[in-house]
């Protein structure tokens, strides 16, 4: 089996809500990352989609007077549209309604059964519908989930996971694959938490139908995280995996989840893979919370940030490239306009946007269009930039998308430096060789951070390679050898990026 295979996945989405600036961000890094692998020559499969089961859906349809369904069609098709706006290239969408999947829970669920993990019993403590979880007494917190959410006593016949059976597997398993939770903050909070004991799950309800009912017993439906947590498995075809896609993609898998999550992930489903005779995932990478203003987000404030919105406002790409930029994946980030304006005007305009339009003017007012002769190659500009792509690999395997996008900028500074300082304006009546030459390696400058940039920005890095002519893309092509050759045609300058203004009247309200 080829080891050029990566799976990405996103969690997929309760569909109570509309879908808002979290989601889009834990989509958005596993859209960059997938573009980077398949860039890098990776066989790549990036999966995302809808958790349509169980109360809180439930109980969100009803408050709309809908039939669960079809409030599920509705909003489910709010997330694929969210993806398509966001420029998200995803190449499966599956949601737990389906057939497809209904039937992957069905078998996982006979197969721990069958290995003797399941049993009946009774359950009889605390349930959050919000968090969709079951919560001991000692972890209330003011008689409230440790999440803050409102809990409510639950008392009903259930099915239960033997979790208790894993404490000693899980750890070995950790042990072992120290880069299965990521970052390691989260890898030693998760360790902790489970060195301190595991009691058994319960993983059935009695109380409403909404959700797939538990094989042999109508009355029971699946606990909603065990259904849940099976869509990556169901959307590789399992038990079936008629065209091997779960022999081919399984074992490259990778969850990027939000730190809230990070339980279900690390712990449950770990747990249930094993009980099954699966292998647990290859990684879980948990990233933080947003903040608007520095203020939780939430429905009650009115703060929630809606990305649409954003993209509306600043531009797609622009949107895309500060959540990233704005903080080290895996740590809280806090959302505020002043940020974003300055990203927009200091990193992108004035800095990777001026290079461009500095360069390409002069390439087509003074070389007739055409790329410039290089006359001397032994310039450390270009080796900086031929050097970047290893430097970048490193990061991109942390998903350290920030710092990826400082070697980016370091970079085009050292290219505006470059030019100030080699002026090629005055070169031009007293060396055209040597105005030339600068010129060639600017160019070729911004055809390797074109290409780079793709995973973050597609459009406007493709609007940069196609100002270049730039035919292949991929970064087989980050190499001297694939240079730009002198003669070939470029096309005039367009904006790229546009400087963010502040308009009057909003400034003034
Ligand atoms: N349905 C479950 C996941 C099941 S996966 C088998 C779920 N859905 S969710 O819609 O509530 O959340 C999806 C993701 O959005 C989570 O990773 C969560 O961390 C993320 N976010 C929700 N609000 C967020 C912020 N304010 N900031 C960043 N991400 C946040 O959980």
């Amino acid at each position: 089996m080829s080891d050029k295979c990566f799976y990405i996945t996103t969690p997929i989405y309760y569909v109570n809500d509309k879908p808002h600036i979290g989601h889009a961000y834990t989509s958005l890094a596993c859209d960059v990352k997938n573009r980077f692998m398949k860039l890098d020559g990776y066989e790549t499969k990036f999966l995302t989609g809808t958790d349509e089961h169980g109360q809180k859906v439930a109980k969100s349809a009803e408050t709309k007077g809908i039939d669960p369904q079809s409030f599920t069609d509705e909003v489910s098709m709010s997330f694929r549209n969210l993806a398509k706006d966001m420029n998200f290239q995803y190449d499966d969408f599956i949601r737990t309604t389906e057939e497809r999947h209904k039937k992957a829970v069905r078998f996982l669920w006979e197969k721990l059964k069958a290995n003797g993990y399941i049993y009946l019993d009774k359950y009889s403590g605390w349930y959050s519908t919000r968090d969709e979880a079951f919560y001991a007494e000692s972890e209330l917190v003011d008689g409230r989930a440790p999440t803050g959410a409102p809990v409510e006593w639950v008392e009903e016949e259930s099915y239960f996971f033997a979790l208790s059976k894993f404490q000693e597997k899980l750890l070995k398993f950790y042990e072992d694959n120290e880069d299965f939770i990521k970052p390691k903050s989260r890898y030693n909070e998760v360790l902790s938490f489970v060195k301190s004991g595991l009691t058994d799950l319960s993983i059935s309800r009695t109380t409403f139908d909404w959700g797939i009912k538990v094989p042999g017993n109508e009355k029971h439906v699946i606990y909603v995280w065990l259904d849940a947590l099976t869509n990556y498995i169901s959307a590789l075809d399992y038990p079936e995996d008629k065209n091997k896609e779960f022999a081919k993609f399984w074992p490259h898998a990778v969850h990027v989840v939000g730190k809230d999550i990070l339980r279900f992930h690390t712990i449950y489903w770990p747990a249930f893979l094993m009980a099954a005779d699966l292998a647990p995932p290859k990684q879980v990478f948990a990233h933080g919370w947003w903040t608007n203003d520095g203020q939780k987000i939430s429905k009650s404030l009115g703060n929630v940030i809606d990305p649409l919105v954003l993209k509306e406002k600043y531009g797609l790409d622009q949107t895309r490239y500060f959540l990233l930029k704005e903080v080290p994946f895996g740590s809280d980030g806090n959302f505020s306009h002043e940020s974003m304006v300055a990203r927009i005007n200091s990193e992108l305009a004035n800095n990777i946007g001026n290079l461009i339009q500095r360069t390409v003017s002069m390439v087509v007012k003074n070389c007739d269009s055409n790329v410039p002769k290089q006359s001397n190659n032994t310039e450390e500009l270009l080796d900086h930039g031929y050097g970047l792509i290893e430097k970048i690999r490193e990061k991109f395997d942390n998903m350290q998308f920030s710092q990826v996008l400082d070697l980016i900028l370091e970079f085009s500074s050292k290219c505006n430096i470059y030019i100030d300082a080699k002026a090629p304006w005055t070169l031009k009546k007293t060396d055209p060789e040597a105005m030339e030459n600068v010129l060639y390696n600017l160019l070729e400058s911004i055809r390797i951070i074109g290409i780079i940039l793709q995973p973050f920005i597609p459009e406007s890095a493709k609007r940069i390679l196609d100002i270049l002519n730039v035919e292949q893309r991929d970064f087989t092509v980050l190499l001297p050898q694939f240079a730009l050759k002198s003669g070939n045609r470029v096309n005039s300058p367009e904006i790229i990026f546009k400087k963010y203004e502040e308009k009057i009247a909003e400034a003034n309200s």
